[in-house]
């Protein structure tokens, strides 16, 4: 028997759960018309078989068709969902991990142009900044209907296998009530403390009496909103000490702070460059004043943070949710002492950034995550071993290599610069977003596990590869920094890559030209706006960033607004001229014929990557491929087998940037379908 604190077993109410940690409840936005299917539960399935104790599925299950959907929310409402919810417990419970699933009523906290246009209801007309919808105040047939929604839904999910449910009380209906923020009734619902708590203790005495003893009720609340006039933490405490005496509910599941704003949101759900573990220690202010387990998750993202919360007995139950999402066999490294091949979870928040923009959940670093039917998180060994060549150690090349590796190829790196990373090493000159080299390192990690040699500082030419004698060659150079055309002037720009890779300190007046919207633009004007310069940001966009999703954008904005940078959406760079020791810069855009001018000291322009692809050039004449890739082949997970040179020594490949500018899920996703079959 083990004396890690985290394998401990745990008695929860009647069950016994085999470790103390747990994922916590998240739409990943894998459900198909509202129900978990296939890819839901393989996707709960993989951390079962990884070993965790519990996993919370759905994030907010709805209990009324009037909550429609934010994000790809299961229809707990609908009898449709218990046959799909039997499979998914089914499997969950054979691997021995428990299941249960949050349920709730979205309230203000999402939009009225999804599902069936029923209008969103609130205790009082008031806006959630977040979502913008403005909400009917909610009548008493509404609630009434709602409470009897919520035993319902409870009785599909018993139904359905599950070993219990937890009630979500932040930012939604149930704390809307509770919080005077939002709740400006002056009916028996508004008020007095006892007012605003009691549609949650009719909804848990609907659910109790419908669920009978014999499963688990819990609830995730808010105990201090963190608001000026909101909910803090002394009445947070009196109302759970209320619901704990009248014996509703059987765990809490504690939430410091908001989710109005994507500002709230990050403080609740931390992204990289914000501390780890923020509320530990007030949930051991919880834990002191309850006698109920108490449940946590809020960027506990390593192992040993995850330890001392149950050591110091802060928790009983660690929550390590996004954590899972990038390895989703935490418990079972644990269990094989190989705590160091934990692939990282760095905080990337893509994920749930995802989920906002109407995408599903998918993590920077693991392609395998959410993709169970067709992409391995075990990658099996290939029936013959190949030697294979990479070229580029970016996270296209060393996902290449590893998932080779894994096959067991006999497996070579070449890297032009002096350390792999590539653009990555780019992207942690921002020192807030340094927990990315994560992902480089990991994999660094694991082809020295595997005996994978990186041969850095190699600019590989065609006879170098040649001379390794490949079966397969995986071109994975990457992209260099592009510039956008201009009519004139194209010489005079700088791009964010010089800025980042600390090449060019541009100083005074600064313009910073985004036509591509993504991250590097955003850092490279976040580190001219922390040096002092005075920047001014253009793009043709009708917004700031716009592949950034909204909670990785608050740290920009913050960055922006400290500095007084100022923003022009909807204008593009048309010309840049020197004169008089200066640059000026002519404004235009497709709207108007208009033109405005700057007068700066540095025009800094992003405009996405070139390929960087000479090498797959000059290298597809001699390959048996010529560097064809059979797509229906890689789509169903069969083997490449394109001839069209049949004196052709090696297949070859490219993957990542070197194809087509991308992001890093795309570089490590083309990397893993391509290579688990070679
Ligand atoms: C994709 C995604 C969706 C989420 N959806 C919900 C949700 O619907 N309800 C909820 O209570 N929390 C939701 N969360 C928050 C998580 O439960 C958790 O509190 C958060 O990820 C912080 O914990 P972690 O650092 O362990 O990931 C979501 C998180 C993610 C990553
Ligand atoms: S996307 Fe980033 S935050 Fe989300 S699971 Fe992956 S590494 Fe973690």
């Amino acid at each position: 028997m083990t004396d890690d604190p985290l394998l401990q077993p745990f008695a929860l109410k009647h069950l016994t759960l085999r470790n103390r940690v747990f994922s916590a409840a998240h739409e990943p936005a894998y459900s198909e018309d509202g129900m978990p299917k296939d890819r839901y539960r393989l996707y709960h399935v993989e951390k079962a078989r990884g070993g965790i104790g519990l996993t919370m599925t759905a994030g907010s299950a709805v209990v009324s068709r009037d909550s429609p959907p934010a994000f790809g929310n299961l229809h707990a409402y609908d009898d449709a969902i218990v046959p799909w919810l039997r499979r998914l417990t089914d499997d969950v419970h054979s691997h021995g991990t428990a299941c249960m699933i949050q349920l709730t009523h979205l309230g203000r906290r999402t939009g009225w142009g999804t599902g069936d246009w029923l209008p969103v209801l609130a205790p009082s007309p008031v806006r959630e900044p977040a979502h913008r919808s403005i909400p009917k105040q909610a009548e008493d047939w509404d609630l009434e209907r709602i409470v009897a929604d919520y035993a319902d839904a409870a009785e599909r999910m018993r139904a359905g296998g599950m070993d219990g449910v937890e009630i979500e009380g932040y930012g939604h209906l149930l704390d809307q009530f509770w919080s005077p923020l939002t709740n400006r009734r002056t009916d028996e619902f508004g008020g007095s403390l006892e007012n605003r708590i009691s549609l949650v203790q009719n909804v848990l005495r609907a659910v109790r009496k419908q669920v009978g003893d014999d499963f688990v009720v819990g609830l995730r609340m808010a105990v201090d909103e963190r608001l000026p006039g909101g909910v803090d933490a002394d009445t947070g405490l009196r109302i759970l000490a209320i619901l704990e005496a009248e014996h509703l509910i059987d765990f809490v599941n504690v939430i410091r702070g908001n989710v109005a704003t994507e500002v709230d949101l990050t403080e609740v759900i931390p992204i990289h460059g914000m501390p780890s573990a923020p509320h530990l220690e007030f949930c051991r202010g919880v834990k002191a004043a309850t006698a109920l387990p108490v449940l946590h998750s809020a960027k506990i993202d390593e192992t040993s943070t995850a330890r001392y919360a149950i050591s110091e007995g802060i928790l009983d139950l660690v929550g390590m949710t996004r954590a899972h999402i990038a390895d989703p066999h935490i418990v079972r490294r644990l269990v094989a002492g190989q705590e160091a091949r934990i692939r990282p979870c760095v905080g990337a928040t893509y994920c749930l950034d995802r989920i906002y923009e109407a995408g599903e959940a998918l993590c920077i670093h693991n392609a395998a995550t959410s993709r169970e039917a067709t992409m391995p998180h075990d990658v099996p060994r290939a029936e013959r071993t190949r030697r294979v060549v990479v070229v580029g150690a970016g996270p296209a090349g060393l996902e290449a290599a590893r998932v080779a590796g894994e096959r067991g190829h006999e497996v070579v790196v070449l890297e032009a610069m002096g350390r792999p990373g590539g653009q990555l090493l780019l992207a942690v000159r921002n020192r807030r977003r340094g927990d990315l080299i994560g992902i480089v390192d990991w994999r660094v990690a694991e082809l020295d596990r595997l005996g994978i040699e990186v041969r850095c500082d190699v600019l590989a030419e065609r006879d170098d590869v040649l001379a390794l004698d490949p079966d397969v060659v995986i071109v994975a150079t990457g992209g260099l920094a592009r510039l956008p055309e201009l009519e004139a002037g194209a010489r005079h720009l700088v791009t964010g890559w010089e800025v980042l890779g600390g090449e060019v300190h541009p100083r005074g007046e600064v313009l910073l030209y985004d036509d591509n919207g993504s991250h590097s633009a955003m850092s490279a004007a976040e580190l001219i706006a922390r040096s002092g310069a005075a920047l001014e940001i253009v793009t043709p966009e009708r917004m700031l960033g716009v592949e950034v999703g909204g909670m990785n954008h608050v740290p920009y904005a913050r960055a922006f607004n400290e500095a007084g940078v100022r923003v022009t959406l909807n204008q593009r760079v048309r010309a840049v001229h020197r004169e008089n020791g200066r640059l000026r810069v002519e404004l235009g855009s497709e709207h108007t014929g208009h033109r405005s001018l700057r007068w700066v000291d540095h025009v800094v322009a992003d405009h996405g990557t070139d390929v960087n692809d000479e090498l797959y050039q000059v290298l597809r004449a001699a390959s048996s491929n010529h560097g064809a890739v059979d797509y229906p082949a890689l789509l169903t997970g069969r083997v490449q087998s394109v001839v069209r040179n049949p004196d052709g020594r090696f297949q070859l490949f490219r993957i990542g940037d070197a194809v087509a500018g991308r992001n890093v899920h795309a570089a490590v996703f083309d990397a893993l379908r391509l290579v688990k079959d070679v």
